[in-house]
């Protein structure tokens, strides 16, 4: 049996990834292939490390492959994955892939809870991940990673002072709130907060990092401007929960990233608080919130419904200890691990269609 590198792509150029609709050759995903008598190995590149697909994938390579050359070849097939970006020619952070704000148009639905756990699950994969916390209102990511007497020290790169983020469990963070005691945090509204909010992003030392959440303060915002003032976002994640008038100030917030000179896409809705299960009756759900809004929310704006996660007393409890609910309790973790999953896909996608735009 002899076949050739060339007998190889061709067989994989027949395979396509679900979600950029185009073939693995063409998406440039097939790396270090290599042949020894009737083997074959190589690599393929995904867009997101924690890929739903990646299983089918293999799976549709070895039969591609089989197809082309013959059952009795060994394919060998490599999964790794590498964050794309369509923000590595931006002034402003060109070593930060994506950066994401999380917003809802009402407080207390579960911002800082969906941000710190999504880092987790996302970091979990093998991303590297950073959070800035620009609730001005209540900064709570110093409680909800126990960083709360922290503080962030200052090196001096380039004849330039520049902040050096908190890491708590593999997270890079900062936050309003480890710069000025929780009682002065009126004085950061308005334009401190804002000037506070451009040195996070424009005079601090991130790295390379595949994902930035902006932790935002609830509603629309002097702090909303600056942001998107200061850098071009990947895109925007709206926290609701499945109230009515969590879910009207939802669509103010979404009708505030479609505005024209905001023009920010949002990349997905997560209704937070879905419903209510007693950790005794794990069957039963109770829909204190009503049933369904986030989901009937993202479908009028045709936004991706990324998931929905329940009220579960340890994620409230997790959130106060300064542990993020995914480092210990399986049951909603897996909530979290999938909208994370979600988010990446949907990023993923994102970046695909603008390549092609801007090569078009
Ligand atoms: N799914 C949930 N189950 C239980 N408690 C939750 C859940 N989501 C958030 N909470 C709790 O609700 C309160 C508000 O959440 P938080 O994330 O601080 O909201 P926001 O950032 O939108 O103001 C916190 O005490 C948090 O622990
Ligand atoms: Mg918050």
């Amino acid at each position: 049996m002899t076949f050739s590198e060339s007998d190889i792509i061709k067989a994989l150029s027949t395979v396509e990834d679900p979600d950029l609709k185009k073939d693995l050759v063409s998406l440039n995903m097939i790396r270090d292939v290599d042949i020894e008598g009737n083997t074959v190995r190589f690599t393929v590149v995904l867009t997101t490390p924690a890929c739903p697909l990646k299983e089918m994938l293999r799976k549709q390579c070895i039969e591609a492959v089989k197809k082309q050359v013959g059952e009795d070849v060994d394919v060998d097939v490599n999964i790794t994955a590498d964050v794309t970006t369509v923000r590595n020619q931006s002034p402003v952070l060109p070593n930060v892939k994506n950066i994401i704000a999380i917003a809802s148009g009402k407080g207390g639905v579960g911002k800082s809870t969906v941000t710190s756990n999504l880092a987790l699950a996302l970091a979990e994969s093998g991303s590297k991940v950073g959070i800035i916390d620009a609730d001005i209102f209540g900064p709570s990511i110093p409680v909800m990673f126990n960083t709360e007497s922290a503080k962030p020290g200052v090196v001096k790169m380039e004849g330039k002072n520049m902040i050096i983020p908190i890491e708590q469990y593999g997270i890079k963070l900062l936050s309003i709130g480890y710069l000025a005691p929780a009682e002065d945090a009126v004085v950061w509204r308005g334009p401190m907060a804002s000037s506070a909010l451009k040195q996070f992003l424009t005079d601090t030392h991130w790295g390379e990092l595949d994902y930035l959440l902006i932790d935002l303060p609830p509603g629309t915002s002097d702090i909303h401007l600056t942001l998107v003032q200061t850098v071009p976002l990947t895109g925007a994640v709206i926290v609701t929960t499945p109230q009515k008038v969590a879910l009207a100030d939802a669509t103010k917030g979404i009708s505030m990233f479609r505005q024209q000179q905001i023009n920010v896409p949002v990349l997905g809705v997560v209704e937070n608080m879905a419903y209510f299960t007693p950790e005794e009756l794990p069957d039963n759900k109770y829909y204190l919130f009503g049933q369904d809004g986030g989901k009937l929310l993202a479908r009028r704006y045709e936004i991706p419904f990324l998931g929905e996660i329940p009220i579960v007393q340890s994620i409230r409890e997790s959130g106060d200890k300064g542990e993020p609910a995914i480092m210990h309790h399986e049951a909603s973790s897996l909530a979290f691990r999938q909208i994370a999953q979600e988010l990446a896909r949907n990023v993923a996608i994102r970046n695909a269609n603008l390549e092609t735009a801007s090569l078009g």
